[in-house]
């Protein structure tokens, strides 16, 4: 059998971690730091290859290695309380640098003033994460809102903890205005005992907030939006920002957000869910950003679900932005978007991310039935190519599976009719080429791609195909191939929708 290294080719890099990332380069040693932090070495044990691990689905686990990172690589004293959001910190840098490069970029005039950069963090939590790291990598002054006591309580001692960039950041209570919409549904007691969301608080000796205007409320009532202001009542008059940043309540309700007391992750009702979901309360900030749009370079939020950018991002045309722009922000099998956009009109011609990136394509499979997970999925895309006679090579560590088909194997794909009995059995000669075959290096007029696949959120994956060479003549049956895997994926896998068997 041919040694596979031998038939290594190289292959395009997953965009995983930005370059400027400090952790780009070396991911963290678990060893090191259980070796100079004892409070940590509990938490790392060795895996049989001898590589030192922590268990992710343990919170303690977690809230320590992010204590530990935050202090070790960025100097800072940091802590949240049981059961809040606790953020990973080489995730949450890739959204400061990518609001880096969007502030050093052309793309608009640059800022005139030589000011601090100051931002708005909507949401900053308990663990502040957004205004500590910004400040402290950047020297960026921030101010940071939220809604509940105890993300206001805990925030603000963050920042107090590190006197040495204290002055950079304001923790703002947002309270909820008499023009504001009361919540329909708060958050379930039951679920996490923290009772309802503490949002109805009056403040003393503060300026004014803008006012709501009537269409951002008119728009509030058409995306379900009706918790507290997000930007409009909460900015100040006069004041102005070089961005905004949001990582939002990304669910509906908390059966979406499939949450369990054991998650690593932490994370409560009033962290997690809002009404609406995530689609309602990025829609409130593109509606506040009408009004606001003199008060900030650029407005940018974190998107959970891949339909959720697409219809943001069309939202955003309507309302007659200059630019949008987005990014991908991959860790593990997580996949989450970064949108941006401004008012400001552009110094230069931004070519559409659909010209520059056509040999990508990617779609949800959302509403996933219980019994199926990712690599259901990924097995089954594997049998949707083999089925059809195209070689396909699995790898279920990456979990991704690369397509190498012929002009008539193409043909198959987009005609077949697809029967699991036929699915579940790939072509002899295929399988052959999946273990031992050189994939996309021969013959040269193959199309070939690769399909990933990303766990999203609870019930919701995503699916990306990159074409690998999209100079030959199959490439064009790219967007078809893309397509009839879609339907046959929702088809087979998706509730409501049958199966095929
Ligand atoms: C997903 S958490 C994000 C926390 C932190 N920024 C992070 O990335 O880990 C969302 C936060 O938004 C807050 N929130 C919900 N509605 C809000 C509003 N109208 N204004 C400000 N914060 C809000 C929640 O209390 C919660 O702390």
């Amino acid at each position: 059998m041919p040694s596979t290294k031998k038939n290594k080719r190289k292959r395009p890099e997953r965009p995983t971690i930005h370059p400027r990332n400090k952790y780009s380069d070396k991911p963290p040693d678990f060893a090191l730091l259980a070796s100079l932090y004892p409070s940590f070495k509990p938490f790392v044990f060795y895996s049989r290859d001898g590589r030192p691990r922590i268990d992710w689905t343990d919170f303690n686990s977690t809230r320590e290695l992010t204590r530990i990172l935050l202090l070790h690589d960025h100097g800072l004293d940091w802590w949240i309380p049981d059961g809040q959001l606790c953020p990973t910190v080489p995730n949450r840098s890739n959204y400061i640098h990518w609001i880096e490069d969007l502030l050093s970029s052309e793309i608009i005039p640059k800022s005139n003033g030589t000011d601090v950069v100051k931002g708005f963090d909507i949401g900053t939590g308990a663990n502040c994460i957004y205004p500590l790291l910004g400040a402290s990598l950047l020297g960026w002054s921030f101010v940071g809102s939220d809604v509940t006591d105890v993300a206001l309580e805990w925030a603000e001692r963050n920042v107090r903890n590190n006197p040495h960039i204290s002055e950079l950041i304001e923790i703002r209570k947002v309270s909820l205005s008499q023009n504001t919409l009361q919540p329909e549904g708060g958050c379930d007691e039951s679920v996490n005992g923290e009772g309802e969301m503490a949002v109805n608080r009056s403040v003393v000796g503060e300026p004014e907030p803008l006012p709501l205007t009537s269409a951002a409320q008119s728009a509030v009532v058409d995306e379900k939006y009706c918790g507290p202001p997000i930007l409009l009542g909460v900015v100040r008059e006069g004041e102005s920002f070089d961005f905004c940043m949001c990582n939002p309540p990304f669910f509906e309700n908390m059966e979406e957000a499939g949450l369990n007391p054991k998650t690593a992750c932490g994370g409560t009702c009033e962290e997690m869910v809002c009404p609406g979901g995530e689609k309602a309360f990025i829609t409130r900030i593109t509606e506040d950003s009408i009004a606001l749009k003199d008060s900030f370079r650029w407005f940018t939020s974190m998107v959970g679900r891949k339909t959720n950018l697409k219809f943001l991002t069309v939202k955003l045309r309507e309302v007659g932005v200059t630019i949008v722009k987005t990014t991908e922000f991959v860790q593990g099998q997580t996949c989450r978007w970064g949108l941006a956009w401004s008012f400001i009109p552009p110094v230069r011609k931004i070519i559409s991310p659909q010209i520059t990136e056509k040999s990508i394509l990617s779609f949800t499979v959302e509403g996933l039935q219980r019994q199926f997970s990712a690599i259901n999925v990924l097995q089954y895309i594997e049998s949707f190519f083999c089925s059809s006679g195209a070689s396909s090579k699995l790898n279920t560590a990456s979990f991704v599976v690369d397509i190498t088909a012929s002009n008539e194997h193409c043909d198959k794909i987009l005609k077949q009719v697809m029967h699991s009995s036929e699915a579940a059995s790939c072509y002899p000669e295929a399988r052959e080429q999946e273990i031992h075959g050189p994939g996309c290096l021969q013959p040269p007029n193959n199309f070939c791609a690769r399909i990933s696949v990303f766990q999203q959120i609870p019930g919701t994956l995503l699916v990306k195909g990159s074409l690998l060479h999209n100079d030959n003549p199959l490439s064009g049956l790219f967007p078809s191939i893309m397509q009839r895997l879609e339907e046959t994926l929702r088809y087979k896998f998706c509730r409501g929708r049958g199966t095929l068997d």
